[in-house]
């Protein structure tokens, strides 16, 4: 792909333009050739017609790389499905979490976003006890204790599942985004069929170390990174990418849920799935799909039990 390009190729962007717009997240060609114009705007302050003729100019400068519907259907055909372990969870899925993309599931504290990510971690090497998972652990809160239960609930033999996953604290979010950048070559090298990656927390790490800097920007540029990281690993390994995200209270909302996840666009966009996890009645979690490309939004109940997701009675 040519993404050799600086931004001020771009005609009608000067080095101030260009400074805004990667300061926002947008520093790459393909970046802008997939914004909105109204993204464009915001980020750069440039005018709307502006913002038009940079997408354009971007989407003919990369081939965007048309493949025939015959090959789109043969890439499908190799995404795996890993089951939650509810049939509603699973249903509202489709199957299952799938390979080969992102999926973010954001929630507030205690939705069981951690919970998930070790149920799959199991429920993935119940599909194939060769698959391998990577889990960059940011709070700490992975559990080789629960694994071993949830594994021994599975049938399997929880010292293999262990064996099977490769843990990595990450310290603050350059640690985080470079061991995002080491799954390639940890799979490659070592022949691991890594079909799970998971990001617990995705955000708490760019939250935490870009508070009150005033450098938003910062952040989702790094954020943006990151993300791209993600999503080729997703593609490449055709492993899926589980990443959690934390909400805030969205003080401008009088309607609905008054919370939004971390991140903003650049982890919406980035993200297949999104899921969102809350509690429901008598200690259940809802889960409902948000903006899924092919799965009308829906929502489906849960418990989270000793032995993992189970539907409700
Ligand atoms: P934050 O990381 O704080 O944002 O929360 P989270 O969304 O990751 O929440 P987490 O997955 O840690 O969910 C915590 C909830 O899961 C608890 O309130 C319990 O209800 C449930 N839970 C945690 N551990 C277990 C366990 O070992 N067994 C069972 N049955 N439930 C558990
Ligand atoms: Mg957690």
């Amino acid at each position: 792909m040519t993404d050799e390009f600086a931004l001020t190729d771009i005609p009608g962007v000067g080095a101030a333009t260009a400074e805004k717009l990667a300061a926002a997240g947008y520093s790459t060609l393909m970046s802008i050739a997939v914004a909105t114009p109204a993204e464009l705007v915001e980020a750069a302050g440039v005018s709307e017609s502006a913002a038009r003729k940079m997408i354009n100019f971007s989407r003919d400068k990369l081939e965007m790389g048309f493949e025939s519907g015959e090959e789109v259907l043969k890439k499908r055909a190799r995404v795996e499905k890993i089951p939650t372990g509810s049939t509603a969870f699973d249903t509202l899925l489709n199957g299952g979490f799938e390979t080969g993309s992102i999926s973010e599931v954001f929630g507030e504290f205690g939705s069981g976003k951690t919970q998930l990510a070790h149920i799959l971690t199991v429920n993935v090497q119940k599909m194939d006890p060769e698959n391998y998972v990577v889990y960059i652990d940011t709070e700490n809160t992975f559990r080789p204790e629960r694994i071993i239960e949830l594994a021994k609930a599975a049938g399997l033999d929880p010292e293999q599942v262990l064996k099977h996953i490769m843990v990595a604290r990450a310290y603050n979010s350059d640690h985080q985004m470079l061991l995002a950048e080491k799954v390639e070559d940890l799979a490659v090298k070592q022949g691991l069929k890594v079909k799970l990656v998971v990001v617990d927390s995705l955000t708490a790490h760019f939250r935490a170390e870009f508070i009150g800097r005033g450098t938003l920007a910062d952040r989702q540029q790094k954020l943006n990174k990151h993300m791209h990281t993600l999503m080729k690993l997703a593609d490449k390994l055709n492993a899926c990418v589980l990443v959690t995200n934390q909400v805030m209270a969205k003080p401008d909302t009088f309607f609905g849920d008054p919370t939004q996840a971390i991140g903003g666009h650049i982890v919406a966009h980035a993200s297949t799935f999104r899921i969102y996890l809350r509690k429901g009645k008598k200690g259940s979690r809802v889960a409902k799909l948000i903006d899924s490309p092919n799965l009308p939004e829906g929502e489906a109940a849960f418990m989270v039990t000793t032995g993992g997701l189970k539907d409700l009675k």
